[in-house]
């Protein structure tokens, strides 16, 4: 195909060298904003007197017309394209004519590629918004099913204290709220537009950037023209937004799958998001949490890819910088992917309480509780802790538990225990006295839950 740019070179590139230097196969998913940022930039040049006003009627009309092909799949992309914004632009002079060769005026590809990744992740951070925002709920709903559950709560993996399950499932619900005030951030801090700088310099033409913003949904312009087409922190920064949600992602996978073994047997995950072994009868294997979590180190790749391309790069456009939409597409698919995938299977995910409760009953995860009893009678805290560190000693050797040790056994360690030392080492008890703010309690959970979902509502 001859090229658009065959200026002081004849075009005739090698084959070998096309192939390479094409990004259609991978940047086509941007047509659609690329069609739009072409209309907007016809629309400018008429305004400005640039072109007639005719001119940009017919830009813009056969423009229209590529957008219509190209979604009906009447207009196929052609893959010898060096990227979409050379598709777009020869198939419209293809259609309309000379007419066609006006829309480049006061514009280059690195202006041009530069809006079109920012439209495009405004996009997709929308629909990634969403997806949060129903991962959010679909955990405060579960939240609210279990919300007086008990297990333990662990450190070092060991239990340490009892927990409502309400109170543990709300922990992510903070967490992605966290992610979609950071997307929110990242994406106002990104509505700028770069259309304008040209290839780095500006432009001799009286161009009108803002009126070119405004059509396009962008508040304020760049103030530099070699920052507008060479940066690429909007990018770097979604795909450090996506990174941390997907090590929430994995962390919660880490814990479904350790619930959903027989070992611990807390959870049990629906059929529809299981797969079983093609060998092993009994197995019902935890694919899609496994899945998100190995899906977590290729985001983290993604975002180390882009900022090793950026690494280094002189100021202003680089053909490095192609580099960029791979990794950031990727991410993209993986973590819309991951977020449905989560919460379908979240939601349709079963606790059972027995089990969390026979857990929570035989680690001597109350012995905080135990101490703190003794502080009630007027003892410090450490020799309290001496005392029941002593006591859940002797009740291991002994075979017991604090909730059924006799009370005369209490009373040689202290004069201080009385039969009230039952409710205080009672599991449920130990939770619902948790009251301080963001603590375990069943009544600190419903409060949570409001303050979550108020948060969320903020973040309309
Ligand atoms: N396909 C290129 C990219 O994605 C578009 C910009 C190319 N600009 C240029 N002057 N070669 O970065």
């Amino acid at each position: 195909m001859a090229k658009l740019w065959a200026g002081r070179t004849d075009g005739t590139t090698a084959k070998i060298a096309d192939d390479f230097n094409s990004s259609v196969s991978f940047d086509s998913r941007m047509y659609k904003e690329d069609i739009t940022g072409s209309i907007a930039h016809a629309r400018m040049l008429a305004r400005c007197g640039i072109i007639s006003e005719k001119d940009a009627e017919e830009i813009i009309t056969g423009l229209e017309g590529i957008l219509k092909d190209l979604e009906s799949g009447a207009l196929p992309i052609d893959l010898e394209s060096e990227d979409i914004h050379m598709f777009v632009e020869s198939v419209l002079t293809e259609r309309i004519g000379d007419t066609g060769k006006k829309l480049h005026t006061a514009r280059s590809r690195n202006d041009q590629v530069a809006l079109d990744l920012k439209l495009y992740l405004k996009k997709e951070a929308d629909e990634i918004a969403v997806l949060i925002k129903e991962l959010i709920l679909a955990d405060i709903k579960k939240a609210e099913e279990y919300k007086a559950a008990i297990l333990p709560g662990y450190t070092h993996l060991q239990r340490a204290q009892p927990i409502t399950f309400g109170h543990h499932l709300l922990t992510y619900a903070v967490m992605f709220l966290r992610d979609l005030g950071r997307l929110t951030d990242a994406s106002e801090r990104m509505n700028v537009s770069p259309i304008g700088s040209c290839a780095l310099a500006g432009t001799t033409y009286s161009t009108d950037r803002d009126y070119e913003a405004e059509l396009l949904g962008f508040p304020e312009i760049t103030i530099n023209s070699l920052d507008g087409v060479s940066d690429r922190d909007h990018a770097l920064e979604f795909l450090s937004c996506f990174s941390i949600l997907m090590m929430h992602l994995s962390r919660f996978s880490e814990e479904i799958v350790l619930w959903s073994s027989w070992e611990f047997k807390f959870v049990e995950l629906s059929d529809a998001y299981t797969t079983g072994s093609s060998i092993m009868p009994q197995k019902k294997n935890p694919d899609m949490a496994e899945l998100v979590r190995g899906k977590t180190g290729r985001v983290y790749g993604d975002l180390i890819s882009l900022l090793v391309t950026l690494k280094g790069l002189p100021l202003a456009y680089n053909k490095d910088m192609q580099e960029d939409k791979e990794p950031l597409f990727d991410a993209i698919d993986t973590v819309k992917a991951c977020l449905q995938v989560f919460t379908g299977m979240l939601a349709t995910m079963k606790a059972i309480p027995e089990n969390m409760r026979k857990a929570a009953s035989g680690g001597f995860i109350n012995a905080t509780d135990l101490a703190d009893y003794l502080v009630g009678k007027g003892l410090p805290f450490r020799d309290a802790y001496k005392i029941s560190g002593r006591i859940v000693t002797d009740c291991i050797e002994k075979g017991c538990v604090l909730e059924n040790l006799p009370l005369k056994d209490y009373k040689e360690y202290s004069p201080l225990f009385e039969e009230d030392v039952y409710e205080a080492v009672d599991l449920d008890n130990c939770v619902n006295k948790r009251i301080s703010s963001g603590g375990t309690s069943v009544q600190n959970v419903e409060k949570e839950i409001i303050t979550i979902k108020q948060r969320l509502e903020k973040l309309k």
